[in-house]
């Protein structure tokens, strides 16, 4: 029997994505609207393989009969406490009032099963949401996939393309998790519409260091890179403080300081990812960051 995937969130970057790659897999997608949802992000979805289901309010009611029949909840909403606590207990709540069997939680982050709370605030929000999940009896899979590979391009300061550097903290041998939003949203697609899947699930398009990074970029500019090791997390952590003092940025999502803390996370020995489940789904062509880095050669001069 056909399977009714619902996706929750489909109107954000990796929703979209997640919602063509279950397309792609033949799967029956429903997608939630909110009633404030711009209707302009509604254009991309008028395909007849997509149900779109308009609420009213974002209630467990109204979102338990959206899910039924459904096989899985497919969470991809994105915010702070509002979102990743209130408003995806409510979409949990929901499914399991349905008899939903399979819930994936918004979490597509480093895996922070090992890591403490106050470490990082985004992440403090998933795991505080992990145990409100783990309790209730629906059978759930988090899929953790390290950076968004496309980040390294612009938001993470990481490759630094005008001094020609590579900024790292710690160790520059330590491996990075570096997967792309089209890898993470085709892998969760698979989950999605898979029977059975564990608890967790870790993938990486590229597990790479700081060294081979230099080298990569490197060899596809033609130009010497070099390594820059401003400290160690240690020294990190003290700049995130700073930063936090002199701009809190409470309410936004991704403050200075936050980016600061996932860069810390990601070159922290307990995010290196060793068991990797890349080859559950075969038939997925993993982009490394030497494919990502040669597609995008031409807009370096513009970084
Ligand atoms: N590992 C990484 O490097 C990385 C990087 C970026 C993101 N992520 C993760 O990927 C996931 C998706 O992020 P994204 O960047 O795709 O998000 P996005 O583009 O900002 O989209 C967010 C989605 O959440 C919905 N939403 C926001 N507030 C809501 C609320 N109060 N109630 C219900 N729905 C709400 C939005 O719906 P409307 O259209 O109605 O506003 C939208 O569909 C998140 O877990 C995020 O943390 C990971």
């Amino acid at each position: 029997m056909e399977k009714v995937i619902l996706v929750a969130g489909a109107t954000g970057n990796l929703g979209e994505r997640i919602v063509n790659a279950l397309i792609k897999k033949n799967a029956k997608v429903r997608i939630l609207v909110r009633p404030e949802t711009n209707s302009e992000k509604l254009k991309k979805f008028n395909k007849s393989d997509i149900e779109i289901y308009k609420l009213e309010s974002w209630s467990e009611t109204e979102i338990a009969k959206a899910c039924a029949g459904v096989s899985c909840v497919v969470s991809a909403l994105s915010g702070l406490r509002n979102v990743i606590i209130d408003a995806q207990k409510i979409l949990l709540d929901a499914a399991i009032a349905a008899k939903v069997p399979r819930f994936i939680p918004s979490d597509y982050s480093l895996d922070f099963t090992k890591f403490l709370n106050g470490e990082n605030r985004n992440l403090d929000l998933r795991r505080e949401f992990h145990e409100y999940l783990d309790k209730t009896p629906i059978s759930a899979t988090t899929v953790f996939n390290g950076a968004f590979a496309e980040l390294l391009l612009d938001e993470m300061p990481l490759i630094l393309f005008k001094q020609k550097r590579i900024l790292y903290w710690g160790n520059a041998d330590h491996r990075l998790a570096f997967t792309t939003i089209d890898n993470t949203a085709e892998f969760t697609a698979n989950v999605a519409i898979d029977h059975a899947t564990p608890r967790y699930l870790r993938i990486a398009g590229d597990l790479i260091t700081a060294r081979q990074i230099k080298d990569v970029v490197s060899q596809i500019t033609a130009t010497k890179y070099s390594l820059f090791r401003p400290g160690g997390l240690g020294l990190l952590g003290i700049l995130i403080k700073i930063a936090r003092t002199i701009s809190p940025g409470k309410n936004e999502l991704y403050p200075a300081w936050q980016g600061m803390q996932y860069m810390r996370n990601m070159m922290d020995k307990r995010a290196e990812l060793n068991l990797i489940d890349n080859d559950r789904y075969p038939e997925i062509k993993w982009t490394t960051v030497h494919d990502l880095l040669t597609k995008h050669n031409k807009s370096f001069d513009r970084l």
